[in-house]
């Protein structure tokens, strides 16, 4: 994820015909406006979603994203794979498929997500090729941190399907924490509730390399499916089907 940050006469000079040096003109004529006010200073921080104009005209024009996607199995979890299908294939059959059930609501009306934008999407919290569920999407790396710091202990909820039968030690081990040589850490505690012999819940608050096939590895027993239903109090709902996005709510976006 790049840094979208930069300096106004850096950005302006990129955007237009006008040299660096020249931008301090172009302030002094009030020829530039950003964010709505007459820019001052050659060196102020353009995020990466201001809107900068000059002499009226947009020079930029970048919205946060956020979605949610309920990933199949079999896609990997990345922008770009020479070999599979990643996440943006499936977000852009979609598109292609069904315009309209993309789209945010903005003051100017119905906004559809465009090919640039779809680009300008990263993952927030990876899920295996053969695992399925939640799966969260944006270009904001400012929420897309926030979300994913460990501190924040942000519960995720994931539905397991094991091999063999389950038992009161893999609740008692999982509970207790594993160590993990590779990584020299041992994993907080997760809560593991067996809804059946061979189907429990299980809730992490970090997201360690394969973590849950891991856990479960340590009593040879194989994970056969594995599905994200919810990241904190974000849950996903049964009418988006696999394959299938939407964009996350203010309220959404706001509870994480
Ligand atoms: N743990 C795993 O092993 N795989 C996932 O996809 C998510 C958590």
């Amino acid at each position: 994820m790049k840094s979208h940050s930069s300096r106004l006469d850096r950005f302006v000079s990129a955007q237009t015909d006008i040299k660096r040096r020249d931008v301090r003109l172009a302030l002094a004529k009030k020829r530039i406006i950003v964010d709505g006010e007459v820019a001052t200073d050659i060196s102020q921080r353009i995020g990466q979603f201001s809107c900068v104009s000059l002499d009226g005209v947009v020079l930029n024009i970048s919205h946060p994203l956020y979605l949610m996607m309920n990933k199949p199995k079999g896609v990997v979890s990345a922008t770009k794979d020479e070999k599979n299908k990643t996440v943006l294939d499936v977000l852009a059959d979609q598109i292609d498929s069904e315009p309209q059930s993309i789209f945010q609501l903005n003051k100017a009306g119905k906004k559809y997500l465009s090919s640039e934008e779809l680009e300008g999407l990263h993952i927030v919290g990876r899920l295996d090729f053969n695992s399925s569920g939640l799966l969260l999407l944006t270009n904001d790396g400012r929420w897309s941190r926030r979300v994913s710091l460990p501190e924040r202990c942000i519960e995720k909820r994931y539905r397991v399907v094991v091999d063999k039968p389950l038992t009161q030690a893999y609740i008692d081990a999982f509970l207790q924490g594993m160590y993990f040589e590779y990584e020299n850490i041992t994993t907080r505690p997760v809560k593991l509730n067996i809804l059946s012999d061979h189907v429990a819940e299980v809730d992490l608050v970090e997201g360690r390399y394969h973590q849950i096939k891991r856990m479960f590895g340590r009593f040879q027993n194989t994970v056969l499916e594995l599905h994200r239903q919810s990241v904190g109090n974000l849950a996903l709902e049964s009418t988006l089907l696999p394959g299938q996005s939407r964009f996350l709510t203010l309220n959404e976006v706001q509870s994480l």
